[in-house]
């Protein structure tokens, strides 16, 4: 399956769920909530603090964003982005890097600060509230920077293995390792690098896979540029649904 029939496969599975689930844009007032979800999913190394995400939400307003729970208004995902240069990676060696690079003037690739989980279908909430938004807006890539969750277990059994080796390996045509497998399957198709040191992540080894997806039909940004936001909403829906 290509990668945007993927995205659009995990866009239609949002739509199944979309009555107990919905995404919008982060707020200051969303910091409590985003606090504790960090602290469910990230240990105290990783953890965002509440300036850290604060500054995330004001830096960048539009690129904050969260799915909810219709029922309880649990927090149930968040997503940060940044916009960075295209060939952003060629310069950095951290995730702390790339949080730091300054935003250029001109471009159409975002980079993924931090992605957060705790339910099921709630990252495909967010993929799919976001894509009419980065069509109308021009955005054609984004990157981020993925765990390798499998690799210090790997390493037990090939200590002299290359860490790239096991990065490429695949099983039945998907990446080996579960994390890579979870991006593969949502259109982060491209590993692009992998970084040591990247970040602080035990069984990953402290490595990185630095991956980049492709936002589906963002080729034909000219003419999102021309249609409201409300028409591109229209069309993905549609689109969502005849699969
Ligand atoms: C990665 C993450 C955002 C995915 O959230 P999600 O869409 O709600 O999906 P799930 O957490 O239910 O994971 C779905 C599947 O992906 C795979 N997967 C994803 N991350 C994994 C990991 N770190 N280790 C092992 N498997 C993983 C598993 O196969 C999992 O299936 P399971 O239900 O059998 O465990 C979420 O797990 C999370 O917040 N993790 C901690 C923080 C993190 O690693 N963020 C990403 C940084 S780039």
């Amino acid at each position: 399956m290509n990668h945007t029939l993927s995205f659009l496969m995990h866009t239609k599975m949002h739509e199944a769920s979309r009555q107990c689930i919905y995404a919008r844009l982060l707020t200051r007032h969303d910091l409590p909530a985003l606090l504790k979800l960090e602290h469910e999913k990230w240990d105290t190394e990783q953890a965002a603090s509440q300036i850290e995400l604060e500054e995330r939400i004001a830096a960048y307003p539009d690129l904050a964003m969260g799915t909810f729970c219709s029922e309880t208004g649990q927090l149930l995902a968040s997503l940060f982005l940044k916009p960075v240069a295209r060939d952003f990676h060629r310069h950095v060696q951290t995730w702390r890097d790339c949080t730091l690079l300054p935003a250029p003037e001109e471009t159409t690739t975002l980079f993924g600060i931090s992605l957060t989980s705790r339910r099921s279908n709630g990252v495909d909430a967010l993929l799919a509230f976001f894509w009419p938004y980065a069509l109308k807006r021009g955005w054609r890539h984004v990157y981020l920077g993925s765990p390798i969750p499998g690799l210090s277990q790997w390493r037990q059994q090939h200590p002299k293995g290359p860490i790239e080796t096991y990065v490429r390996a695949r099983r039945s045509g998907m990446p080996l390792d579960p994390q890579l497998r979870y991006y593969r399957g949502r259109g982060f198709t491209k590993i692009v690098d992998v970084k040591s040191n990247y970040f602080p992540h035990k069984r990953s080894l402290d490595h990185g896979a630095l991956l980049r997806g492709t936002i589906p039909l963002s080729s034909l940004s000219p003419l999102w540029r021309m249609m409201s936001l409300q028409t591109i909403k229209r069309i993905t829906r549609h689109l969502a649904c005849l699969l």
